[in-house]
């Protein structure tokens, strides 16, 4: 007679979920959704945002009960009543909002809630830092154990919440879009750290909106639709196409909407502008047109979002003149440059723009709070441009009194965008504008984005995709070190020549 716990122990998979469903009022999250991890690999989970997948890694990890269904870890049924008892059982997660105590150093974030302590019972702050040091080594993590972490670029915190789930030693690793703002060489560089981990059999559950990268380190893939699993295969048998087909449920022909904006006149003339304190960008000359989209293209630390903020008056200038209709402006704040039809929609908006206790409506409208003149108007036009921000970008939720907090990820990120577009801007700011944001959105983030041009306003958009830059803007502007390294003009073919792409990347070396 065989044992049956034996024969589960056999099971292939270090992980099985099975016919998990979670619902919050007014939504079904999760509906009989599933997923089937093997030890040593890295399984990507796809969807488009609000699809269901960080809650279904919530689940797992304790944050979330289940409402019904099934998890076995190595065959066996589990159930963690929160992270602390996943993370005992072997279970770490890097969670897409980074959660750290800011004025706190590294190590203490590294440690924080399994302190080591000393025979005394004080915390033994030698070892937590040799610990520390010892984890980073381990894997290259160049970082002081003893810097305050909210002085380290969001990259390095990055990395750093990836050491400390590292450090749990956990058999199963979450990682909810870890790469969101780490640069190309730091991408490398946890790719590595991903490699040598399902080499010691860790399985990882790897969450992204970057199709490329998700080709490149997976092994499977398993991609989500409105809280239900659609597929699960091997990465070698999909392609791009195929992926985007599975996650929006049909065929998505033009990743760009037809362009029909005329660059018309003259409407900003930016000289010489230099910031005040460095890491800045230094002497950039350029015009942006009426109903023109501008590209800013350039390496990662070329200053692409610091030319905006500096234009933007966020931060300091040093020099230079900034003309608009021919009428020098000085943005000395942001207020002024809000008032001069500026708007400046930045690359960490969901760190620094989400009023996370508000709803959508309170969100969608704040940035143009004082538009709305007569009280008894004001409802109805806050509820219009709420419903606007909603339909137009395609925010899920279940009403516009929904709290912010509650949406996913990506959904925050598309209000925080409606909000800006509803100001109306003649300038438009924009730093990584589709970041985060899933295929399907992207296209009415660009649409969005074109009608504003064909209305004759102007518009600058940072964007490190290539593909994106040469699918909608009329010319890039490409930043490197600081300095502006030339325009390309937008050719007859514009976008279908792969040495405009060469010519970009070549311009993008020029100062480094
Ligand atoms: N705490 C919550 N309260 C209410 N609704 C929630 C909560 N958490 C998630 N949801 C809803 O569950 C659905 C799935 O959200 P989830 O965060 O899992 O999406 P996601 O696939 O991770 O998307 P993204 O790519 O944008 O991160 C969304 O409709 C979201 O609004
Ligand atoms: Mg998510």
């Amino acid at each position: 007679m065989s044992e049956p716990m034996e024969t589960r122990n056999e099971s292939p998979f270090l992980l099985e979920m099975t016919d998990i469903d979670k619902s919050f009022p007014g939504v079904k999250a999760l509906d009989h959704a599933r997923l089937q991890l093997r030890p040593g690999t890295v399984h990507a989970l796809m969807g488009e945002n609000g699809a269901g997948k960080s809650t279904l890694m919530k689940c797992l990890f304790g944050i979330y009960t289940r409402d019904s269904g099934q998890v076995l870890m190595n065959g066996k049924p589990v159930s963690f009543a929160n992270p602390r008892d996943a993370l005992d059982n072997g279970v770490a997660m890097v969670h897409q909002e980074l959660n750290q105590v800011l004025r706190r150093n590294v190590m203490e974030n590294v440690w924080l809630g399994r302190f080591p302590t000393t025979r005394i019972g004080t915390v033994d702050t030698k070892k937590m830092y040799t610990d520390t040091k010892a984890v980073f080594e381990k894997l290259e993590i160049d970082v002081d154990p003893k810097q305050i972490i909210g002085s380290l670029s969001v990259s390095k915190r990055q990395m750093v919440e990836i050491a400390k789930a590292v450090s749990y030693d956990a058999k199963i690793l979450v990682l909810d879009e870890p790469t969101s703002s780490l640069t190309e060489d730091e991408v490398d560089h946890l790719f590595r750290i991903m490699n040598r981990l399902t080499a010691e059999g860790v399985g990882i559950i790897y969450i992204s909106h970057k199709m490329d990268e998700i080709l490149r380190i997976s092994d499977d893939v398993t991609i989500m639709r409105d809280g239900q699993w659609v597929a699960t295969k091997n990465a070698k048998e999909l392609t791009k196409e195929e992926i985007i087909r599975l996650m929006v449920g049909r065929d998505m022909t033009n990743q760009f909407p037809p362009k029909n904006n005329k660059v018309g006149e003259v409407l900003l003339d930016v000289q010489n502008l230099s910031g005040m304190y460095e890491p800045t960008c230094h002497d950039v000359s350029f015009q942006l047109h009426k109903g023109e989209v501008l590209g800013v293209a350039g390496l990662v630390g070329s200053r692409r979002t610091e030319l905006l903020n500096t234009l933007f008056g966020y931060f300091t200038r040093n020099g230079g003149k900034v003309e608009m209709n021919g009428k020098a402006i000085n943005n000395v704040t942001t207020a002024e440059a809000r008032k001069n039809g500026f708007a400046l929609i930045t690359e960490e908006r969901r760190a620094t723009g989400i009023f996370a206790e508000g709803s959508i409506l309170f969100n969608s409208v704040i940035a143009n709070i004082d538009s709305y003149g007569k009280p008894l108007l004001k409802g109805r036009k806050m509820d219009k441009d709420t419903d606007w921000v909603i339909d137009s970008i395609k925010v899920k939720t279940p009403s516009k009194k929904t709290h912010i907090k509650s949406l996913s990820g990506g959904n925050q990120q598309k209000v925080i965008i409606g909000r800006w577009l509803l100001t109306q801007p003649d300038v438009l700011l924009l730093d990584e504008p589709t970041r985060g944001i899933d295929v399907g959105a992207k296209y009415e983030i660009y649409q969005l984005i074109l009608n504003l041009a064909e209305q004759g306003k102007g518009v600058m958009m940072v964007s490190s995709e290539m593909p994106e830059l040469l699918g909608i803007c009329d010319r890039i502007l490409v930043m490197s070190n600081g300095k502006l390294a030339g325009i390309v003009e937008r050719g007859k073919d514009f976008g279908d020549i792969p040495g405009e792409q060469e010519t970009i990347m070549a311009l993008a070396a020029k100062y480094v």
